[in-house]
């Protein structure tokens, strides 16, 4: 157990934060040992993967920051259509999907080059470009930081939902994910729904896309739109994007005839925050060092020195501004600590 670490490193808008007390698990087995410290029992706790989905308010994390670096990855069995591997938490997502689109296993592939580790991809069931994880999912291990049980959650028990399961909601803070296993495909089935990416494919030439193309033309768009966080700090996607009802969304059409919307189901309606934030002027807009990209609105960003208050007022006074001219309240997808 470290006192007063700089978490400066551990979070992708590059602030300067202290954490009173930190620790890494670089085994499962640590867990064991940890819950039984009164510092575990007695402070406030962040569970950190790579840092990439958090907003810190303050310069001081009073509490005890747990970073979860356990590595390796394990083929558990292999059918005549499928892999099977477990992956531990502490892995890079982004090492994760290369290797396998290496092997050439498909389902991973338009989930490339996004930043954070394995076992923070459940928890908000990251999605790109058509897929989510819950696709390629089969199930994880947790500890229950309460009991210290060892408890494997199956895809239902996950209660996945878009950028939420049951570990962001009903069971928060709960668990700790140590390894999270996948079911891969040796025969892909492709899948370039997504517009921006059939588009790109298509400008390209190529056909018959494999894994590798679709990796390849994931990592291309992903680059050309959103910021590199060592270069400028940033979580991705800082709201999620609204899903309304589709009368709603019908009466906004009206009033907004270009207004970006996907159906969701038969009642729903999937509208784009970033073309919310862009109408309402924040697009590539900053006060002082905190803003949101000129290549893409719905991304927050550190632009210098910004504070996390800095960061979060932007972010308030951008939510404000679509509640004034949309009527709709932008969640956040990011979490807050
Ligand atoms: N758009 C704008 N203005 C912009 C950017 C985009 O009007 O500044 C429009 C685009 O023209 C497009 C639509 O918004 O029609 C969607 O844009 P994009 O494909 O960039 O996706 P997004 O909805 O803004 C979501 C995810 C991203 C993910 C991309 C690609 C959420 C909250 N975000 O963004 O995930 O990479 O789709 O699938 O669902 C993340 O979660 O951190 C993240 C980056």
């Amino acid at each position: 157990m470290d006192r007063y670490v700089s978490l400066n490193k551990f979070n992708t808008f590059g602030l300067n934060v202290t954490a009173s007390f930190y620790c890494t698990i670089t085994d499962a087995s640590e867990i064991f040992e940890l819950i039984k410290e009164s510092v575990f029992k007695n402070e406030r706790k962040l569970i950190l993967g790579g840092g990439s989905n958090v907003l810190f308010l303050d310069d001081f994390y009073n509490g005890l920051v747990i970073h979860i670096e356990n590595k390796g990855k394990t083929l558990l069995r292999e059918t005549a259509h499928n892999v099977y591997f477990r992956v531990a938490a502490g892995e890079s997502w982004s090492d994760f999907v290369d290797e396998m689109v290496q092997c050439g296993y498909g389902g991973v592939e338009n989930l490339s080059f996004i930043p954070g580790t394995v076992g923070a991809a459940p928890i908000q069931n990251i999605g790109a470009y058509g897929t989510e994880l819950k696709d390629i999912f089969y199930q994880l291990t947790a500890i229950d930081l309460i009991t210290g049980e060892k408890v494997f959650f199956n895809k239902e028990e996950c209660e996945f939902g878009y950028r939420t399961s049951v570990f962001k909601t009903r069971l928060r803070d709960r668990y700790l994910i140590t390894h999270v296993d996948f079911k891969l495909n040796k025969h892909p089935e492709i899948n370039i729904n997504y517009a921006a990416l059939n588009q790109f494919l298509y400008n390209k030439g190529i056909v018959n896309p494999t894994v590798k193309d679709i990796s390849n033309a994931v990592i291309e768009i992903r680059k050309s739109k959103l910021p590199d966080p060592s270069v400028l700090g940033n979580a991705g996607s800082f709201f999620k994007n609204p899903v309304i009802h589709n009368l709603l969304f019908q009466n906004l059409q009206q009033e907004f005839p270009d207004i970006i919307g996907h159906k969701e189901s038969n009642d729903f309606t999937k509208i784009s925050a970033a073309w919310l934030i862009e109408k309402t002027n924040w697009k590539g807009k900053r006060v002082g060092n905190a803003g949101f990209h000129d290549k893409q609105a719905l991304v927050l960003v550190n632009h210098g020195n910004a504070t996390g208050r800095e960061l979060f007022h932007v972010a308030m006074l951008a939510k404000q501004a679509v509640i004034e001219n949309f009527s709709i309240e932008l969640d956040m997808e990011v979490n807050i600590a």
